[in-house]
């Protein structure tokens, strides 16, 4: 087995994006586009990855070593191409890097849907000694290089802007996918010139070098045209994303997952999922997120960083971010509509979090409950409380946090105000509109706000 190094193609300036971003670090499915590719070549066990940089090139690299060291992966060689001469002089940079004996197995950066399975299927073709070209029949191939073969034997690639009105009509098109022999591909871009319409160094005059060196070029068809979709604009990332998304979502539902519209669904990041979840429309999901079996999401909901056990509902338009915390919803938990769970919130068996009520940095045991417009930070909650309708735990004194212990079923009061440090000991009940900065004692009724005075028979003021 011959080994692959691959060489990806990200120099490109990515003009028609209008953005400071460089293009391949514009993100499908939460990832940049650059990083879709390094994992693909990650799959594919590639000895070395090489990675073409020019426009934005700081950025990129940058970028990469950072997420390479985060999944404790080598970070790929860089080279850079300055100034951008054409794809083949894009690759002549990389001569002085490639080993010899292996595969060279050119990406694209801004490509990001290539399956590893096409990749692997080009190298084998390639199989250390033919030219193998990833190609695809389309419709309209304008601006696209043209297979150009005698029978069926590949002879070159002609550019759109360099070809005859005969081979405009060829209908299959190069994707910028090869797998070469290291050897030869640098005996033939050490041939490559610039005369051409464009004048550029084009990486595709090696096909015509190959055929007339009698070295076997061979074309393996890609499985569907998003694999070799490329990104050039704000649209094409829109459209690839949602290409993307229809992935995953194929793959849970092919799983059991019951989405109620794969259209409207999107993952940026890993779901897991048990048996019988079902995934209401619009639903975000972001960094990595677990249901377990029967868990229900509701419509609208956004889900990152969380795991959700078994039975839960999450109602309509929940928010729940764990950030790097994470969150985690009980068995048979009900969060919502409209309920807000942060980082550190960690919710026991069958607790009820309702609506407008934010949850942080909390642990409620199993069947507490707080049901309308409340705040739980930084609080140690009981089995059975009940947290009445807008009660606050008054967590910060302007510069440090405090933890607010509330017992086994105590009842708090609506609106009430708990300023931690502070515990409410098991049992007891705070009246409403409490404000409680003493702990209290077990079983005991607090209530901390001024009496009542009614004044009978009052008259109210007249307008003069
Ligand atoms: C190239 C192919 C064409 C093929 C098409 C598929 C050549 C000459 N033509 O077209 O046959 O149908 O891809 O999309 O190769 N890049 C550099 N440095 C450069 C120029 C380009 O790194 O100097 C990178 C770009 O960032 C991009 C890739 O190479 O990732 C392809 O460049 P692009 O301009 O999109 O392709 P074309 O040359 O139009
Ligand atoms: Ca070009």
């Amino acid at each position: 087995m011959t080994a692959v190094d691959v060489v990806v193609m990200a120099a490109g300036k990515g003009t028609r994006m209008k953005s400071r971003t460089p293009k391949v670090l514009h993100k499908v499915g939460g990832r940049p586009m650059i990083q879709h590719v390094m994992d693909t070549a990650a799959v594919l066990q590639a000895r070395r990855v090489i990675v073409i940089t020019g426009h934005g090139a700081e950025g990129v690299e940058q970028y990469l070593k950072g997420a390479a060291e985060g999944a404790g992966r080598a970070a790929p060689d860089f080279v850079r191409q300055e100034p951008q001469l054409g794809t083949g002089h894009a690759v002549q940079q990389v001569v002085p890097v490639l080993p010899d004996d292996g595969i060279a197995l050119i990406l694209n950066g801004d490509v990001p849907l290539i399956r590893p399975q096409t990749l692997q299927a080009l190298v084998d073709k390639c199989g250390g000694t033919r030219l193998a070209l990833l190609t695809v029949d389309m419709a309209d191939p304008t601006g696209y290089g043209r297979i150009v073969r005698s029978g069926e034997a590949v002879q070159a690639i002609v550019e759109h802007k360099d070809a005859s009105h005969a081979q405009r009509a060829i209908k299959e098109v190069y994707t910028g996918f090869m797998a070469v022999p290291a050897r030869k591909l640098k005996d033939w871009l050490a041939r490559l010139k610039n005369d051409n319409a464009q004048g550029e160094y084009y990486l595709t005059d090696i096909v015509g070098f190959a055929a007339a060196d009698g070295t076997e070029v061979v074309a393996a068809k890609a499985g569907e045209q998003v694999e070799v979709d490329g990104v050039n604009s704000p649209l094409q990332l829109a459209d690839l994303e949602r290409a993307f998304q229809r992935r995953q979502a194929v793959a849970l539902m092919e799983a059991g997952v019951r989405l109620a519209d794969p259209a409207r669904f999107d993952l940026r990041g890993t779901l897991e999922c048990g048996q019988d979840v079902e995934i209401d429309v619009n639903c975000l999901f972001e960094g990595q997120v677990a249901l377990g079996d029967g868990v229900r999401i509701g419509a609208n909901c956004v889900i990152a960083n969380a795991r959700i056990a078994a039975g839960a509902v999450i109602h309509p338009f929940t928010h729940i971010d764990g950030e790097k915390a994470g969150v985690e919803v009980g068995e048979g938990a009900l969060i919502g509509p409209f309920a807000r769970l942060r980082p550190g919130a960690k919710l026991g068996q069958e607790v009820h979090i309702g609506n407008f009520v934010e949850v942080k940095n909390s642990t409620l045991a199993k069947g507490a409950k707080a049901n309308h417009l409340a705040y739980l930070g930084d609080a140690t909650v009981g089995e059975r409380v009940n947290y009445g309708a807008g009660s606050i735990t008054a967590n910060y004194d302007g510069a440090n946090k405090h933890r607010t212990v509330i017992e086994a079923d105590v009842h708090v009061g609506s609106n009430c105000v708990l300023v931690a440090p502070v515990t409410v000991a098991a049992g007891g009940t705070v009246g409403a509109g409490s404000v409680i900065n003493k702990s209290t004692e077990a079983g005991a009724l607090s209530v901390a706000r001024a009496r009542q005075a009614s004044i009978p028979n009052w008259a109210r003021p007249k307008k003069k």
